[in-house]
C-alpha cells in the first residue's frame, strides 16, 4: 500500500503522515515513511532525534549512480543499496528525506531529479512495505511515470472555505497526475457545524474526521511528538477498506 499525503500549508500533513507510520509500525507492518517536503519536518514529529541528510544532497553517490557532469547520465539507476544505506531505522520504520526538486534552470537538476525519481520508482514499484509520503503542499516527486505507482493519495483540510478550494485543485492534479484515487481527511474539526461544513463542501470520498486536539497546541508550544495516533486508526480502517 502506497499513500501519498498532500494539502493546503499547516492543515496537518506531517502530523498525520507521522501517526499513521506510527501506528502502521506499532501495528507490526513494515513501513517506509518518507518526507518528500522540501520544507521538511516528518523526522522530528516520527520522533527521530539524530540530523538526517536530505537524499537530493548525497553528491558523490548521485554522481555514481547518475553519472559525472555534463555528457551522458543513466536516466534509471539502480538505487536499491541507497534506500538500505541511507533510510534511518526507527521503531519498525525505515525513515527517508528526499530533499529539495531542483528547477529547471539550476545547473545540476537532471542529475539529481533523475536520481531522487529512481528512489521513488524504487519505493513505489518494487518494495513490499506499506509507503507513507509526507508531500508538503506541492506533489513535484511524484511525476505522470511515479503517479501510477501511489494507491491513494489523502488531501489533508481544515474546515474553512479556503481550504475547500485547495482540496479541489490537489484533487485535480492528483487525478491528472494518474493518481487512481483521492480521499479526504478533515482535521482540526472543532464542533458539529464544522463536521457538517466539511462534509458538505469536500469534494470527494472523506475517509476521516479528525477533531481539534488541544494538546497538540500546547505540544507544538513546549515541544514534544504532537501526534494523532490514537485518531487515525478510524482513518486506517477506511483506508484498508478502499486500498486493500
Ligand atoms: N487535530 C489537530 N488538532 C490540533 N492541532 C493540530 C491538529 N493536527 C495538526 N495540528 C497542529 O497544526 C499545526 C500544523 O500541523 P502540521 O505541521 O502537521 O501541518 P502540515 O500540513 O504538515 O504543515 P506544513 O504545510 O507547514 O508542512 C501543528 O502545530 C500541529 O500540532
Ligand atoms: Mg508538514
Amino acid at each position: 500500500m502506497k499513500i501519498a499525503i498532500s494539502g493546503k500549508g499547516g492543515t496537518g500533513k506531517t502530523t498525520i503522515s507521522a501517526s499513521l507510520a506510527l501506528s502502521l509500525a506499532e501495528d507490526g507492518f513494515r513501513v517506509y515513511a518518507i518526507d518528500a517536503d522540501p520544507d521538511a519536518n516528518l523526522a522530528s514529529l516520527l520522533g527521530i532525534e539524530e540530523k538526517v541528510k536530505p537524499l537530493a544532497e548525497l553528491e558523490e553517490i548521485i554522481k555514481k549512480k547518475v553519472g559525472g557532469e555534463g555528457g551522458l547520465f543513466t536516466l534509471n539507476p539502480e538505487v536499491d543499496d541507497v534506500l538500505e544505506d541511507y533510510a534511518v531505522d526507527f521503531k519498525g520504520i525505515k525513515f527517508l528525506q528526499m530533499g529539495g526538486i531542483k528547477k529547471a534552470n539550476s545547473s545540476c537538476y537532471c542529475r539529481e531529479n533523475s536520481f531522487l525519481k529512481a528512489v521513488i520508482d524504487t519505493l513505489l514499484f518494487e518494495k513490499d512495505e506499506i509507503v507513507i509520503m509526507d508531500m508538503g503542499a506541492g506533489i513535484e516527486h511524484l511525476t505522470r511515470g511515479t503517479s501510477r505507482g501511489v494507491d491513494l493519495m489523502l488531501v489533508v483540510c481544515e474546515p474553512t472555505v479556503i481550504s475547500m478550494e485547495t482540496a479541489g485543485n490537489v484533487k485535480k492534479l492528483a487525478l491528472e497526475a494518474g493518481i487512481p484515487r483521492v480521499g479526504f481527511v478533515g482535521n482540526k474539526v472543532k464542533n458539529e457545524a464544522e463536521r457538517e461544513f466539511l462534509t458538505r463542501n469536500l469534494p470527494g470520498e472523506i475517509l476521516a474526521l479528525i477533531p481539534y486536539d488541544d494538546l497538540l497546541l500546547e505540544k507544538s508550544l513546549t515541544g514534544g511528538q504532537p501526534l494523532v495516533t490514537d485518531k487515525v486508526k478510524e482513518l486506517l480502517k477506511q483506508i484498508e477498506k478502499i486500498v486493500g
